[in-house]
């Protein structure tokens, strides 16, 4: 039966019991009711340039495999051969004819087509091949370079479920007509902890910088005067919405790229005619974003990543750099490097981050530590609409798109999903 997860929660006075990060049974529910029906991010449309261009990725669990097919378009099926179940496609990227499976030599091709079957003779009459095709995500679609999937037949249009973010999102993603690509390859490496720590960190936590990072920042500050002065008063907003997305920024009366490079190179007055000026002093500025649940970005550094689930306390982060098009390759090079000093696996802030995230799971199935109350009140009650940021803003030292995050998974979680509907399967699946 379902866990109903409402005791777990009171988010009207900002409270949230530690064991939705650790209980195994949330965990399996969360595959089927927030992994399974949300649109995920799956990979950058750069990444695809000719029909067979294939990346292997992951939805919750589910191995994936996007590809290009022969008409040029973008489609994502289960890495599951249909025999027996295995990896039809063992490799992370490349480009292929065909996929076999490696065990009985089942053969599909880019548009998810069984095309060969090893001794077919030997399979009865009724067998028919056009049935054991690779399955298919029920949605596929791209927002300004980003490809998301859904397995969900019912999921809203991505540009509907991305809502209000779309206007944030916007100030990584549009910078010239041109749009981004993603360049230095995908990087990868895992962590103990639950994902959830991770995407609500990107949605809402501008609180840890100036502590987790200090030593980073009084290296980096321009000033020469450290983390105090320079992040304790930044002023910001921080976005939130029903749709459990978040985006914080500091608000910079002048714009400014950290990297020396890129910002000579960028055209702030061309930016302000495309983009508006609450934009480029705000959400362009060194902010965090996420997209429910699982992607998170960062839109100074062009990081765009993903945690991938692997149990209540394990997460893969997957992360890649996009740049603009438009950029020179010396330009598109350093925003690479800025980008690996600073949020690589390797670099100065992503090494705290993940850091802090382990450590608040090694003790969470502790009987006690496990299930005590956390405190998500920050910023309670200031939210509002300040007529310069579109929604829902609250300051930028605020729980808030915390909050808004954990109300949608809650929501998911407490809501048979489409593939639990209308079915005599799990009859009692429901809180
Ligand atoms: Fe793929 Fe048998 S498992 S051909």
């Amino acid at each position: 039966p379902a866990v109903d997860v409402s005791p777990y929660f009171d988010l009207d006075r900002g409270l949230v019991d530690r064991t939705i990060f650790s209980d195994q049974a949330v965990y399996r529910q969360e595959l089927r009711r927030v992994f399974a029906p949300s649109w995920l991010f799956l990979a950058h449309e750069s990444q695809f340039t000719k029909p067979g261009d294939f990346f292997t990725a992951y939805m919750g669990e589910d191995p994936v495999i996007v590809t290009m097919g022969k008409d040029r378009k973008l489609r994502a099926f289960l890495n599951a051969c249909r025999h027996r179940g295995m990896r039809v496609c063992r490799a992370d990227a490349g480009a292929t004819k065909a996929f076999t499976c490696s065990y009985h030599g089942w053969s599909y091709d880019t548009s998810g087509k069984l095309i060969n079957v090893p001794n077919g003779g030997d399979y009865p009459a009724h067998f028919e091949q056009d049935q054991w095709g690779l399955i298919e995500v029920a949605q596929l679609d791209t927002y300004k370079g980003l490809v998301f999937a859904t397995w969900n037949p019912e999921a809203p249009p991505l540009v509907e479920a991305l809502g209000g973010l779309t206007w944030y999102l916007d100030a990584m993603l549009d910078h010239d007509p041109e749009g981004t690509e993603a360049v230095g390859g995908v990087h990868k490496w895992v962590l103990e902890g639950n994902w959830k720590l991770a995407a609500e960190q990107f949605a809402s936590d501008w609180y840890h910088v100036n502590i987790s990072h200090a030593s980073a920042l009084m290296v980096m500050s321009p000033t020469g005067k450290g983390p105090k002065t320079d992040i304790v008063q930044t002023p910001g907003r921080q976005y939130t919405d029903s749709l459990g997305h978040g985006h914080g920024f500091p608000t910079h009366p002048k714009s400014r790229f950290d990297d020396r490079v890129v910002h000579e190179w960028t055209d702030y007055e061309a930016l302000r005619e495309r983009l508006g000026d609450a934009r480029v002093e705000g959400p362009m500025t060194t902010g965090h974003g996420t997209v429910f649940p699982n992607f998170s970005y960062l839109p100074v550094n062009g990081s765009i990543r993903v945690w991938h689930p692997k149990g209540p306390d394990k997460m893969e982060v997957w992360a890649w750099t996009i740049v603009d098009k438009s950029m020179p390759d010396e330009v598109k090079n350093a925003q690479r490097i800025y980008n690996l000093r600073t949020f690589g696996p390797s670099g100065i802030f992503e090494q705290d981050d993940g850091e802090n995230w382990s450590e608040c799971q090694a003790t969470a199935h502790g009987f006690v530590a496990g299930s005590m109350t956390l405190n998500y009140q920050m910023g309670l009650g200031l939210q509002s609409e300040d007529g310069v940021h579109p929604g829902t803003t609250g300051r930028l030292y605020s729980d808030g798109a915390a909050r808004g995050f954990y109300a949608r998974w809650r929501d998911l979680m407490n809501t048979p999903a489409w593939h639990e509907k209308n079915t005599e399967k799990n009859p009692e699946d429901t809180p």
